[in-house]
């Protein structure tokens, strides 16, 4: 199937919106950690995390304000200056899911969905206990997307727990036996399960392949 911009723009609302949300591809399934200056815990599934540098460990999300609801997430974070974001492990995906729904601000997604509150050292914002793999981040600014009308989150590691089952020797994570998942649009969940791995690519060192081309139509 080829669709152009204008057949994209035809589409019944509900089914373009599936698509586009979709074509992506899998995005890292992580659920974020926050809470507010009355110690209210907040857990939101975010499927927008990006890797933005390693020295310092920046990495960033992307959140979609909503004109008519608050996002408590965003809140928080601009509240506490910190949050976490944790992996979601294969047997949590349900109850991932559902820490999107719209819960008043004084509901913690923690306890309605089934999610125990960890704390690391002197870090304030809450872990999740049953996630694996995790990180606890230091707000370092909010940039907004004007195209878009979404903003930016970016935060800098302070803390990182790993499972030791899922590092290699080099500090290469596998993320299928660490048990993370990916997400497609807003409502599908994959497992994740490593296919290949390779050295870094050098033009020199690159193995021959061959030239194909193929021309889309209409
Ligand atoms: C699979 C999935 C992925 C999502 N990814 C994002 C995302 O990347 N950015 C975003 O702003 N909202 C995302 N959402 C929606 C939020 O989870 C939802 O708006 C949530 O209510 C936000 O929580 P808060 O209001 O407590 O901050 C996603 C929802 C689902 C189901």
């Amino acid at each position: 199937m080829y669709l152009s911009e204008s057949s994209i723009k035809k589409m019944p609302h509900i089914k373009r919106l599936n698509i586009i949300n979709s074509v992506s591809g899998i995005k890292p399934g992580n659920l974020i950690g926050t809470k507010d200056k009355n110690n209210q815990t907040n857990l939101a599934i975010i499927s927008s995390v990006v890797h933005l540098g390693s020295n310092p460990p920046y990495l960033g999300f992307i959140l979609r304000p909503d004109q008519n609801v608050r996002r408590h997430t965003h809140e928080n974070i601009s509240e506490n200056k910190q949050f976490t974001i944790n992996h979601i492990p294969s047997d949590f995906i349900e109850q991932a899911h559902y820490t999107s729904a719209k819960f008043e601000k004084n509901v913690s997604e923690f306890q309605k969905c089934g999610f125990t509150e960890e704390y690391h050292k002197e870090f304030t914002a809450p872990f999740v206990k049953e996630s694996k793999l995790k990180m606890g981040l230091i707000h370092e600014e909010s940039v907004p997307i004007k195209s878009s009308n979404t903003l930016m989150v970016v935060g800098r590691i302070l803390h990182l727990i790993i499972p030791e089952i899922s590092l290699s020797e080099e500090g290469y994570i596998d993320l299928g036996v660490a048990d993370s998942v990916g997400i497609s649009g807003l409502n599908a969940y994959y497992a994740v399960k490593k296919v290949g791995e390779f050295p870094y690519a050098r033009a020199e060192k690159t193995p021959e392949f061959n030239d194909k081309k193929t021309k889309f139509t209409s």
